[in-house]
This record gives structure tokens, C-alpha cells and sequence, in this order.
């Protein structure tokens, strides 16, 4: 969910909009605004915020404080009952809230025996009743009460609470979802990240888990759960309006797409330089040698983050001959896993706030692991639970489906293999430079590749009607694969599924007729014979190929029914240069059917709940 507050000179409502729309990425199930005008009035709507937009028009809304809220639905469906913000049942006081709170129903039944009425089906206005019951009954200040709430609710969450009897104070706390304050001059902004707050400051503070923030006629003051002063870390945020804005492209996505090549190369600079032999991740140099001793690396990460940690796997085993897993960070965290001190694991992100990715490090972290972030949003909760890390510098990603986050999460990846590798002695010189050489030469090919767009397009027009696609690959290709299938599936409903090519015999084959398109990444490595006799096991059952090929390749092309080349280099690059075509394969064939490319239905940006 996005969360956007205000609190000073401005008008409050047309910029928690505007915000509201930066964060739409987050959640666009409902969307509500709460404004002090003549009392606390609170506006909501199920769908977009242009749907919210819709019925502010021609209400009075002038207010120089505000809450704004755009959901992702957990408890409730996405109804106008249930969109936030939410009141109290006295009326004075409305709520946001991004996360869950898993004890809400014993909550809630005690209130409603004490007389309580809901109007929603969901935790958050438990929240705020309970909030209000504390007040009630202690005559405490509010901020308190939040104290005192946040004291036993089990769960997550970031809140922002405004109350009609103090009509120039918010107040915001945070357990476990990412909550940022704008300091601006005599006015303070909340988000739940920094994209609606640059335009107005750059100077954030970041609050903590436990932390209650109290802005009260223009002074803000933070202190913890047990009441203890805060003195908050003013931090000053780089980022810049434009990378958070379409810049002419019809989508986000596309633009993402597009803009490879520059974020590959502002993810290898000043940390490659093969003229000289140079590779430094700066957050790791410490870590590099101590890694290269690592027995044993577990990777954890969710989505396409995981796909990344996949690839990763591949390429450490391969130079660095360190035994890599790769794990669902859901799943690890909740089955006892095997961890012993002197584990090393490597946590991928793009939000850096994923409730699961997040979880899996603490419960790493306490059995004595050391934690390494690969994230790109700078300052996020992922990075700062980490030992150390390396951030991915994509920019901001504001498409739903992640492409330019996870190129550039396996360039990090990359170097951080080839410079643990070569730390460790396993990696020949004359390969550690021709790594390099070839690494700086990706965000050039990757152009390239993106020169075939039309053909792309033109295969999409082909494909924009079928029910079922099958992505297959091999070796660095396989992850490829599924991320591939992915990508289409997330945008375009359509059923994809990703395999290891040569486990298509042992299921996937059944499926294959002449209706079924099936998209091969093919490219000359060492396993392309294999893949090119799994080309003809798909063609012999009369199924449509679409193959990803190496420049040149002449074999391919007289079995496949449409071909698209990308240009050659050393096998363990790969995986930067053969998605591209899948990742524009998948926003075509999903803008020709219609779909909302940007923010698909049901999925979210950043998965804060567990
Ligand atoms: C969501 C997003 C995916 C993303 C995954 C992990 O499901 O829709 O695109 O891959 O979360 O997110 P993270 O921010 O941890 O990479």
C-alpha cells in the first residue's frame, strides 16, 4: 500500500493526490484521502485515484493537513468500505495504515463486546478503534495511545493518524513497513517512500521500527516504544524528479525497459575498469576475501529477485566453486533452516522491503549469519538489516513488473562472483580480464538487442491471442526461462510456464500442439546442442518455436519458426542481454490485449506483508 500525509502551509489535497499517484505502483485496489474542513472528512474509492478523483470534484477541500492512502488488499476486498483512511467510532479520529496486524480479530472482538461497531472488514480500523478505546479509557494524550497500542498489536505496520480534536498534528509510527518523513521548512510530509516527498525537500528521515513520530504545531519530535526520545538522522535524498516520471514513453515499464543500457552502466561504474584490471564493490571491500573463504553462500529473495539469486548461483559455483542455495525467503523462514555461523547470506531486493526478504535476514541474522543486500532502493529496511551490501543504482523501478531492477541486480551479482572468484584464486587471470572487458561491453549489446524491437513487436501481434506459453532454456538460461514466463504472466494473464528445456519431457511435453508457443533461449553456449535437440522434441509435436539466438546462428533458424539474435559473449553474461527480448515480448503481446501494463491486477510493487 502507499501512504501519503501532509502537514503545513500547503494546500494538503492536490498534493497527496499528486502523491498518491507516484505510489499507485504500490497498490491501486482503492484509494482515500482525509482532510480537516469544517471536522474530519474522509473521501474513498474503490479503484484507481483517478476513480478517488472523481467524486473530490466539486467538494471543498481546502485543508493544510491531510492523509492519503492507496491500498493493496489483505484483510477485505477492495471495496469503498474498505479503502483507508479509516475513522474511529467517535468520528475524530481517521487512520492509514500499510501492513497487517495479526492479532486484530482477538482485538476486535474485545471491542465489539464493549460495544464497538465496524463498518470495514479490516485490521486497520481494529487499529484505530483500539487506539481510541486506550484514550478513552487512560484520558492519555494520543500519541500515547498509539504508544500504548503499538505496545500489543502483533504485526506490521506504518500509520498515520490525524484527530479532528488537534487539527495540526499528525502522528505516525512503524513496525516492519517502510515509513519516510519530509522535512521541509515548517512543514513535514509522510510517504512510504521518498518519490511523492523530492519534489517539495530532500531531506528525510527514515523512522525505525518502533518509533512513533509526533509533528505538533510545526515541531516534530520521535520517540520509541518505551517512551524514550529520538533523535532522528536527518538524511539528504538523491533522487531526481525526471527518473521518477514516463519522459515520453507510453509506460513506465517500456521506459524501464529502454533504459538498460544506462542502468546496467551506472551499476558497473567506477567499480570495473578492465584496462586496469579494477573491481571494487565499495560496500563489500570488505567482505570480498572473507567470502571467498564462505563454505557455503545462501541466497533469499522473492519474484523476479529470485530469479536474479538463480542466475547468481550459476556464476559463483562456476568462478568462485562456492556452493550456492537459492530460497524462497517465505519459504526459509519458516522451516527451521540449517544456518551456522560463518554462513554468509545474500539477501536481493529491489524494494528492499519485502515483509518475507526481510524476515529470512533476521532469522539469518540470529543464528549468526553475516547478511549481504543487493537492493536498489537506497536507505530501504533490507539494506539497512544488512552487515553490508551493494546497491544496484537502477533508479527508481516504477512498473509493477521488474526488468531494468533485475538486470541490474545480476551485474552486482556478477562482479561481486568474478571479484570473490578471483580473490579466491579460482578464476585465470586472462578470464578475470576478459569478464571484465565483456561486462563493459553489456550495456552496448543490450542496445542492441533493443534495436528489435519491431521484429518483437510484430512476433507479439502474432501471439497476443494465446492461452498458454512455455519458456524453456538451459544452464544460465534456465532462470532466464522463468523469469520470461513471468513477465507474461504477470502482464498479460496469460498461463506461462518457465522449465530447464530438458525437463520438458518429463511434463511440459504433454501440453505441446500446434497451438502452443513455446520460446526457447538459445543462444551458443555449452549446452546448445542439447537445447537444439529439445528444439526438435517441440518441433517434431508440432509446436510454434520462438527462439532467442546467437548472432549468426545458422542452424537454428531453418527450425524455428520466428528467430530474434542477440549478439555473442562469454556464457556467464547471458542472462543480462537474452531477457531483454522476453521483457519486450511480454509488454507488447500484454498492451495489445489491453492490460494495464504498468499496474496489473492484483500484484503489487513492494510486498510488505508476509
Ligand atoms: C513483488 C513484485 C515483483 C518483485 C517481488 C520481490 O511481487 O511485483 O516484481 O520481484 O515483489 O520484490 P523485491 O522488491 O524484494 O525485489
Amino acid at each position: 500500500c502507499g501512504i501519503v500525509a501532509y502537514v503545513g502551509h500547503r494546500e494538503a489535497a492536490p498534493l497527496i493526490l499528486k502523491g498518491l499517484k507516484r505510489l499507485e505502483y504500490r497498490g491501486y485496489d482503492s484509494a482515500g484521502i482525509a482532510l480537516m474542513n469544517q471536522g474530519l472528512n474522509i473521501y474513498k474509492k474503490k479503484g484507481k485515484v483517478k476513480d478517488l478523483e472523481e467524486i473530490l470534484d466539486g467538494e471543498a477541500l481546502q485543508s493544510n493537513i491531510g492523509i492519503g492512502h492507496t491500498r493493496w488488499a489483505t484483510h477485505g476486498e477492495p471495496n469503498d468500505r474498505n479503502a483507508h483512511p479509516h475513522f474511529s467510532n467517535s468520528g475524530s479520529l481517521a487512520i492509514i495504515h500499510n501492513g497487517i496486524i495479526e492479532n486484530y480479530s482477538a482485538i476486535k472482538q474485545n471491542l465489539v463486546k464493549k460495544g464497538y461497531v465496524f463498518q470495514s472488514d479490516t485490521d486497520t480500523e481494529v487499529f484505530v478503534n483500539f487506539i481510541q478505546d486506550i484514550q478513552q479509557n487512560t484520558g492519555c494524550l494520543l500519541e500515547e495511545a498509539v504508544r500504548l497500542a503499538m505496545k500489543e498489536v502483533v504485526g506490521a505496520y506504518a500509520v498515520v493518524i490525524m484527530d479532528a480534536g488537534t487539527p495540526n498534528q499528525l502522528i505516525a509510527a512503524r513496525k516492519g513497513s517502510p515509513l519516510v518523513i519530509g522535512v521541509g521548512d515548517g512543514e513535514y510530509f509522510f510517504a512510504s517512500d521518498a518519490t511523492p516527498i523530492i519534489e517539495y525537500t530532500n531531506e528525510v528521515i527514515y523512522l525505525n521500527d518502533f518509533e512513533l513520530a509526533v509533528v505538533r504545531d510545526g515541531e516534530l519530535t520521535v520517540k520509541n516504544v518505551d517512551n524514550i526520545l529520538q533523535s532522528p538522522y536527518i538524511q539528504t535524498v538523491e533522487l531526481e524528479l525526471e527518473a521518477i516520471e514516463k519522459g515520453g514513453y507510453d509506460h513506465f515499464m517500456l521506459k524501464e525497459i529502454f533504459e538498460q543500457p544506462r542502468s546496467v552502466a551506472d551499476c558497473l561504474r567506477g567499480r570495473v575498469n578492465a584496462d586496469s584490471g579494477h573491481l571494487v564493490l565499495g560496500g563489500l571491500r570488505d567482505y570480498t576475501e572473507k567470502l571467498s573463504k564462505a563454505k557455503r553462500i545462501v541466497i533469499v529473495a522473492c519474484g523476479t529477485s529470485w530469479h536474479a539469486g538463480l542466475v547468481a548461483e550459476y556464476i559463483f559455483e562456476e568462478l568462485a566453486r562456492i556452493n550456492v542455495e537459492v530460497e524462497y525467503a517465505s519459504e526459509f523462514r519458516y522451516r527451521n533452516p540449517i544456518i551456522k555461523e560463518g554462513d554468509f547470506v545474500i539477501a536481493i531486493s529491489q524494494s528492499g522491503e519485502t515483509a518475507d526478504t526481510l524476515a529470512a535476514i533476521e532469522l539469518a541474522k540470529s543464528k549468526g549469519a553475516t547478511i549481504l543486500g543487493v537492493c536498489n532502493v537506497v536507505g530501504a529496511s533490507i539494506p539497512r538489516a544488512s552487515h553490508a551490501g551493494a546497491y544496484t543504482h537502477a533508479g527508481p523501478e516504477i512498473g509493477v513488473a521488474s526488468t531494468k531492477a533485475f538486470t541490474a541486480q545480476v551485474t552486482v551479482l556478477t562482479q561481486m562472483a568474478i571479484a570473490v572468484a578471483s580473490k579466491k584464486g579460482t578464476l585465470h587471470e586472462d578470464t578475470f580480464r576478459r569478464l571484465l572487458f565483456e561486462l563493459e561491453r553489456i550495456p552496448s549489446k543490450i542496445e542492441k538487442v533493443l534495436k528489435s524491437d519491431e521484429k518483437i513487436r510484430e512476433i507479439a501481434e502474432k501471439f497476443k491471442d494465446a492461452r498458454n506459453f512455455i519458456y524453456l532454456g538451459r544452464g544460465y538460461n534456465f532462470p532466464v526461462a522463468l523469469e520470461g514466463a513471468l513477465k507474461l504472466k504477470e502482464i498479460s494473464y496469460i498461463h506461462a510456464e518457465g522449465y530447464p528445456a530438458a525437463e520438458m519431457k518429463h511434463g511440459p511435453i504433454a501440453l505441446i500442439d500446434a497451438e502452443m508457443p513455446v520460446v526457447f533461449i538459445a543462444t551458443k553456449d555449452s549446452s546448445y546442442e542439447k537445447v537444439v535437440s529439445n528444439i526438435q522434441e517441440v518441433k517434431a509435436r508440432k509446436g510454434i518455436v520462438i527462439a532467442i539466438v546467437t548472432e549468426g546462428d545458422k542452424l537454428i533458424p531453418t527450425m524455428a519458426d520466428y528467430t530474434i539474435e542477440i549478439p555473442a559473449m562469454h556464457e556467464a553474461l547471458i542472462p543480462l542481454v537474452s531477457v531483454i527480448p522476453l521483457q519486450l515480448l511480454s509488454y507488447y503481446i500484454a498492451v495489445m490485449r489491453g492490460c494495464n501494463v504498468d499496474q496489473p491486477r492484483n500484484l503489487a510493487k513492494s510486498v510488505t506483508v508476509e
